[in-house]
């Protein structure tokens, strides 16, 4: 695969200070022992009050360090808002975009999840720009409209730039697989993240399309990574539950090596 796999912790609004460091520690050992190992690229997004005192944890490290969400502004008056500029300058390099926590409790709609995608990359950020379904829409056929009304959403606000476009990534997570314990099927995320890749490969070209990341999310733990990962359109994970235990986060890592 000509795409390195990410695996990405999403760990939601969870993690006092001392808990965030005991799971950073955790996550870091168990990178230790795994080192000379061909491993998939890693990212935590800690809640913002965690970012900082993980981020100095992780320093000098290969793990990477992502915010939950941002806003759309640029700095001034926004009550409760951070910009990307305030998560690059603690050391972040990624963020999570249109969460459908963030989608169906406050109210984000795909107009404004691309305009923070452009103040993402404006401010240095890669934008994992989230997508999925809800069960209604699957159990009425909708699935692919969906799909296609959330991705087609983001084309016109992708930079010009080649390079920029190349590091977006982005993370199908079906609503209905999100914290219930229920899997996509490695068959029903290979379909959804292969018509993504066909709606890149017409958008942007067969080389751009080809070099951005799409993960799936929804329930994925240790036993069930590695098969979802086989797939060849499922470029890695975002993990929610999973990725507050050090040892199903690393067994979700694990899930990539050959
Ligand atoms: P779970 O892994 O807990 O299902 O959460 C997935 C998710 O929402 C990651 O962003």
């Amino acid at each position: 695969m000509s795409r390195r796999g990410l695996v990405a912790g999403n760990w939601k609004m969870n993690g006092l200070t001392g808990a965030a460091d005991t799971l950073v520690g955790g996550i870091l050992k168990g990178l230790e022992q795994r080192k000379g190992k061909n491993i998939c690229e890693v990212l935590v997004c800690p809640p913002f009050t965690a970012i900082q005192a993980v981020g100095k944890k992780i320093a000098g490290s290969a793990v990477k360090l992502g915010g939950q969400n941002m806003s759309e502004h640029k700095p001034g008056a926004h009550t409760g808002e951070i910009t990307g500029q305030m998560l690059t300058d603690i050391g972040c390099t990624y963020v999570i975009l249109g969460h459908s926590e963030r989608r169906s409790m406050y109210g984000e709609d795909s107009q404004l999840v691309a305009r923070k995608m452009v103040a993402a990359y404006r401010d240095g950020l890669t934008p994992i720009v989230c997508i999925g379904e809800t069960l209604q829409e699957r159990e009425s056929g909708k699935t692919l409209d969906v799909i296609r009304d959330q991705v087609s959403a983001i084309f016109p606000n992708l930079p010009a730039d080649e390079a920029k476009r190349q590091q977006l990534v982005l993370a199908y997570e079906p609503v209905w697989a999100i914290g219930t314990g229920k899997t996509a099927t490695p068959e029903q995320a290979q379909e959804v993240h292969a018509f993504i890749r066909k709606m890149l490969v017409d958008q942007l070209g067969n080389d751009t399309a080809s070099k951005v990341r799409i993960l799936y999310g929804g329930s994925v733990k240790p036993d069930n990574a590695a098969i979802i990962f086989s797939k060849p359109d499922v470029d890695g994970g975002l993990i929610g539950g999973a990725a507050l235990k050090a040892e199903d986060f690393l067994g979700i890592i694990d899930g990539f090596q050959g």
